[in-house]
């Protein structure tokens, strides 16, 4: 199975994606290193601790139980695991091990950036979500009471460890949400990956194994590549937030309770898909294609009671917004995109009311 590489001016670090890649732990652990602390959840831990309990076998190690839930990645969830570092005598030698879903490698990751002013942090990412995308790239941190990651830092980890075989007992649910990044990461940059997608569906849901590999590690080529190209997002890895915008902002008007995050992603790409076409970027029948293949992966929960409006309210508070101005990630055809900036708030509105009418029944 393949090695990916990504190659930031601070470190190059392996990205695995194989059976098993939990077991190869032990070799991406530094020589010199001090206790290990494994950041996890506790469904994550009783679904696939003993794979890591195994891969630790004489290392001295502690497991720590992060809650879960988009509504505890806080701060001060990260100041309590802090403590329990230290008063397990975590200290500069010590490493991190995130493993779970995008929320534990975010939390994990940020709390490695921090611990004694930063120790190492391997990433071992359970989800389809956390696989394709949270899990590489080296984004961490948490929520504010005003907006989604506003609270965070740039921690490259020292690699990610990625195992296919543990999708098969994802909830349909999370499996579904991560889909949806995986469609993202097909329309942003990989049209055979979007084909793919349109392909297979069948076998995709159904999660049969040659076709998941494949579907992952395309996607971890894709991101890869952008983050490489640039890590801290001053260009090319803006493409990366396709369907972020409007879909960060439903997460907040929710109040990160009633959507995952790839399923408000999936209404943020819907959405953009529109803008892309009221903006005169994309042709209509390319449009189309892109929300047909969101929606047949769906249905997203319904937005009931949520308005449009609202949701651009929001846009000023996110990381997309530079001095005043929202950011868009717009379609140009399937396999690439645009990022625009200055849009008229009518056609963002109509758009968003247009994505809003399409996943309300
Ligand atoms: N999830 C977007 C990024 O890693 O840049």
């Amino acid at each position: 199975m393949p090695v990916f590489t990504v190659t930031t001016p601070l470190r190059s670090y392996p990205v695995l994606v194989e059976r098993d890649a939990a077991s190869k732990l032990r070799d991406y652990i530094p020589e010199r290193a001090g206790k290990v602390f494994v950041v996890t959840t506790v469904d994550v831990w009783d679904f696939h601790g003993a794979r890591l309990t195994a891969a630790l076998w004489g290392i001295s190690h502690e497991v720590l139980m992060f809650p879960g839930g988009e509504e505890n990645k806080r701060l001060s969830e990260v100041e309590k695991l802090a403590e329990q570092m230290v008063a397990a005598g975590g200290d500069r030698t010590s490493v991190v091990v995130a493993f779970g879903g995008g929320i534990v490698n975010d939390v994990g990751g940020f709390l490695a950036a921090c611990f004694m002013r930063g120790v190492p942090v391997i990433q071992i990412p359970t989800t389809l979500l956390a696989q394709v995308d949270a899990g590489v790239g080296g984004k961490t941190g948490v929520n504010l009471v005003s907006g989604k990651n506003l609270f965070g830092a740039f921690h490259q980890p020292l690699a990610v460890l990625i195992d296919p075989e543990v999708l098969s007992t994802l909830p349909e649910r999370e499996y579904r949400a991560g889909l949806y990044e995986v469609l993202k990461t097909g329309v942003i940059r990989s049209a055979e990956l979007f084909e793919l997608m349109v392909k297979q569906r069948q076998a995709i849901l159904a999660r049969e194994d040659g076709v998941v590999e494949e579907m992952v590690a395309r996607s971890v080529a894709v991101k890869a590549a952008v983050v490489s190209a640039d890590e801290r997002e001053s260009g090319l890895r803006r493409i990366l937030n396709f369907g972020h915008t409007l879909g960060h902002a439903l997460e907040a008007e929710t109040r990160y309770s009633r959507f995952l995050h790839g399923e408000a992603v999936a209404f943020g790409m819907r959405a953009a898909v529109h803008l892309g076409c009221l903006h005169g970027d994309l042709d209509e029948a390319e449009g189309r294609r892109i929300n047909e293949a969101i929606a047949s992966y769906g249905p997203i929960p319904s937005l009931k009671g949520v308005e449009a409006r609202a949701l651009v309210r929001r846009l000023q508070s996110d990381k997309k917004t530079v001095q005043g101005r929202v950011h868009f990630v717009l379609p140009v055809r399937i396999g690439e995109v645009k990022v625009v900036a200055g849009i008229d708030e009518a056609l963002i509105l109509e758009a968003a009311e247009r994505a809003v009418k399409e996943v309300t029944p």
